[in-house]
C-alpha cells in the first residue's frame, strides 16, 4: 500500500527513478531506496511515440502499489496523456505529471487528475522555454523541469537547468504560487545540492542511485547532501 501523503510541502527530498533499477528485484530494490530515506518512487512510462523508447504501462504500476510503503510519482512521456491518467491513478498514481508538449489542452488534464485525487504535475523538456508554462502556473500542483531529454536513463545533466530552476523560482513568488519544482535527468551527488539551493526540492535520481551495488547508500548519501543544500 502507499497511502503515505505525496511530499509537496516544499521540503527537499530524494524521488529514485525505479526505470534504473534491477527489475528482478523490484521489491528488494524499493525497499532499499525507503530505507535510504526516498520520499517518492518515481516511475517514467513511455509510449515509443512522443519519446522514442518505451518502458513500462499500468500493470507494472499496479504491482508497484502493492510493494511500495512510499508514494508513486507518475512521470507519463506519452501523446494524449487524459486517455490514460485515469488508469494510472486507479493503479494508485499519487502524483501524475504530463508533458505540456503532448497536451492540446493541458489545463483539462490538470483537472483530469485532480478530480481523480492525485498531485498533477506539468513537466518539459529542456529546450521548452518556461514561458510556456504560463497558462497553468496557477493550476498545477507541481512543475516537473527535465534536465535531460526525455526519455532514456543515465544521461549528462544539461547545466542551463539550473538558472531555468532559479527563474521558475522567482516567477512563481512573484505570482504567490509556491508550488514544488521536481528536477528530473543527471541528477546526481555532484549537482544536487545545487538544484537544491536554486530553488528545486523534488529530486529525481535514476542511475545515481541503481547504478551502483548500494542503493540504500547511495539515497542516503543524496539524502544528506540534499538536506546540505536547502535553503533556511
Ligand atoms: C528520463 C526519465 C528519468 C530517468 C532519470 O526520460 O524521465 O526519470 O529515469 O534517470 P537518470 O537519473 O539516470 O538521468
Ligand atoms: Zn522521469
Amino acid at each position: 500500500m502507499n497511502d503515505s501523503r505525496a511530499p509537496l510541502d516544499g521540503r527537499p527530498c530524494v524521488v529514485p527513478s525505479i526505470l534504473s533499477a534491477d527489475f528482478g528485484c523490484l521489491r528488494d530494490q524499493v525497499a532499499a531506496v525507503e530505507r535510504g530515506g526516498a520520499a517518492m518512487i518515481h516511475v517514467d512510462i513511455m509510449d515509443g511515440h512522443f519519446v522514442p523508447n518505451l518502458s513500462m504501462g499500468v500493470p507494472i504500476v499496479r504491482a508497484l502499489s502493492r510493494i511500495c510503503r512510499i508514494p508513486m510519482d507518475i512521470h507519463l512521456m506519452i501523446a494524449d496523456p487524459i486517455r490514460y491518467v485515469g488508469a494510472f491513478i486507479a493503479a494508485g498514481a499519487k502524483l501524475v505529471s504530463f508533458h505540456l508538449e503532448a497536451a492540446a489542452r493541458p489545463l483539462e488534464v490538470i483537472g483530469a487528475i485532480q478530480e481523480a485525487g492525485a498531485g498533477a504535475g506539468v513537466a518539459i523538456k529542456p529546450k521548452t522555454p518556461l514561458a510556456a508554462l504560463d497558462g497553468v502556473l496557477a493550476r498545477a500542483d507541481f512543475i516537473l523541469l527535465m534536465s535531460v531529454e526525455p526519455g532514456f536513463g543515465g544521461q549528462k545533466f544539461i547545466p542551463a537547468t539550473l538558472e531555468k530552476v532559479d527563474e521558475l523560482g522567482k516567477t512563481l513568488r512573484a505570482r504567490d504560487r509556491i508550488i514544488p519544482i521536481e528536477v528530473d535527468g543527471g541528477v546526481g551527488e555532484e549537482n544536487a545540492a545545487g538544484l537544491v539551493a536554486a530553488g528545486a526540492s523534488l529530486m529525481v535520481a535514476g542511475s545515481a542511485i541503481f547504478d551502483g551495488i548500494d542503493p540504500e547508500a547511495s539515497t542516503r548519501r543524496l539524502h544528506t547532501l540534499i538536506g546540505a543544500g536547502a535553503r533556511g
